[in-house]
């Protein structure tokens, strides 16, 4: 396929996610020689523009503010066109891929073409394969995906889809969004993108977990006491209330995001990771995880929702336009899950996520069990507990707390870590972002990375029946003021499953 054109069309082109994640990332690809230079990037949407509008208007997200003029960032807009049309007009959609067409042919070589029966070289065409990225809201998806089926899948290269969430509101709608979306396309057309599936460190897991002897024979009930997943950001919705209100922080990262890292940790060992066939492996390796799961019980799960700041400066959450003054939707959740099977039974799985909190941060903590007799041994004081601390954002690091002799004549442990500091360690790194690395990936063809479909319904199915019960109002979220560490009673339940901060040391 690698002579072949590529049109990559970002249907919702005028929407925010375009702007800020979708054709930066392509810049991104672009200026490293991931896309060839005659790459067609068309935007679709329903606003009326011109090419050179669309052009004006995603510029300020390319470019770092008062930077110098950049001769990438203008070649790259070169490429760039747009197109305006309903989402399920065929007749728009036909427009467009007749104007793909003409671009496609214009950039390549002709020759490149044979003719399967006749075994002749069709002139004036030139085989290209075709990326759709679905930057839309998903009332819309299953309209678009039609119009591109009748219209716009290429004849001489491949189709493929990009799909973002929201997928659905809960497992009945996952299921009917799955369903609809595979009447039209098949699984293999369809890659579903979950940011978080293209982090640094979410990739590193699988190799740091499978490519080790030392971590396997501890990773299991035997040597872990819990593992936690944080995700916190230091800012509220900040002008998406609209959308927030209407899926709440268990929808919009512990459900997906924060359970994609969690697969990772808790499957079993893919039959192989990279290579051919991986794609399915490792998402089978994920479903199964999945299913060994018992819905999330109410009563271990904490809600918050944030006020304003108590110096003022910061607005609560009711503040932001587009949230009801009488909401119950949570911007912060503590829950627990539990893993039905021999590796894990017993263990809990403990899952943070909160808005307008005191730092910025998302990170993976395996807390192993206390050393047998640990505080016998050195004066009665507990030993603090090994941590293995796989940090997401806002840098990538991981470090081991080990406890080792307090240096100097003293016999005492104190505890200390064997640190690797991605910025450290690879300070010239090229670390690209996550939504670079995924729409490379489906460049590549590699689903691995992508969330299939009967992975994003056993997920669902774990939360949602606390989700019906949240919506019912009958699990109300606690006061917090924006800023602090969320509600206290998510500490208290913590504590409950057993895990200790390292107070002592
Ligand atoms: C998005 C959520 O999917 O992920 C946002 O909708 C959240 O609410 C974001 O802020 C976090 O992504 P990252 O890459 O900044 O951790």
């Amino acid at each position: 396929y690698l002579q072949h054109a590529l049109s990559i069309v970002v249907v919702g082109a005028s929407g925010d996610l375009a702007k800020k994640k979708t054709f930066p990332a392509l810049l991104d690809l672009y200026r490293h020689d991931f896309l060839p230079k005659s790459v067609t990037i068309c935007g679709y949407s329903r606003s009326k523009m011109s090419d050179e509008d669309l052009r004006t208007k995603i510029k300020p997200y390319l470019v770092k503010k008062d930077a110098a003029p950049d001769p990438v960032v203008e070649k790259f807009l070169g490429r760039v066109y747009y197109r305006s049309g309903g989402y399920g007009s065929v007749e728009a959609m036909s427009k467009m891929v007749a104007d793909l067409e003409v671009w496609e042919g214009q950039t390549g070589d002709a020759s490149l073409i044979v003719d399967p029966e006749s075994k002749t070289v069709k002139h004036g065409h030139r085989a290209a394969n075709r990326v759709y990225y679905f930057a839309i809201p998903p009332n819309v998806f299953l309209d678009t995906a039609a119009s591109i089926k009748q219209v716009g899948l290429s004849a001489t290269g491949f189709t493929r889809l990009v799909v973002e969430k929201p997928f659905g509101h809960d497992y009945d709608s996952a299921l009917k969004l799955t369903d609809d979306l595979g009447a039209h396309f098949d699984e293999s057309y369809v890659y579903r993108i979950d940011h978080y599936l293209g982090k640094e460190m979410t990739q590193n897991l699988l190799v740091l977990r499978f490519s080790n002897t030392m971590f396997e024979p501890i990773w299991n009930r035997d040597s872990v006491q819990s593992v936690t997943f944080t995700f916190k950001e230091n800012f509220g919705t900040e002008g998406r209330g609209g959308y927030f209100d209407r899926y709440g922080i268990i929808r919009d990262v512990i459900q997906n995001h924060l359970m994609q890292v969690f697969t990772l940790i808790a499957m079993e060992q893919p039959i192989r990771v990279s290579g051919s066939g991986s794609a399915d492996y490792v998402r089978d390796a994920k479903v199964a995880v999945l299913k060994a799961i018992e819905p999330v019980r109410a009563e271990n799960v904490v809600l918050g929702q944030y006020l304003g700041s108590d110096d003022g400066t910061q607005p609560g959450y009711k503040d932001d336009a587009g949230v009801p003054d009488d909401s119950n939707t949570p911007t912060f959740a503590t829950c627990v899950l539990f893993v039905k099977n021999r590796r894990w039974d017993g263990v809990p799985f403990i899952f943070k996520a909160g808005k307008a909190l005191n730092e910025t941060k998302a990170e993976v903590r395996v807390q192993f069990k206390d050393v047998p007799s640990g505080s016998f041994l050195f004066d009665d004081k507990p030993l603090p507990r090994n941590e293995l601390v796989m940090k997401l954002k806002p840098e990538e690091s991981i470090y081991f707390k080990t406890n080792v002799k307090a240096p100097g004549l003293a016999n005492k442990p104190i505890q200390s870590e064997l640190d690797l500091s991605y910025g450290e360690r690879y300070p010239s790194l090229y670390n690209p972002d996550a939504y670079t690395r995924l729409v490379l990936e489906v460049l590549r063809g590699k689903q691995a990375t992508f969330v299939r479909s009967d992975e994003l319904l056993e997920s669902w199915k774990i939360f949602t029946p606390v989700l019906n019960l949240i919506d019912a109002g009958e699990i109300p979220p606690l006061p917090y003021k924006f800023g602090t560490r969320g509600p206290e009673e998510s500490d208290e339940l913590i504590e409950k499953m057993g895990y200790t901060y390292n107070k002592n040391y």
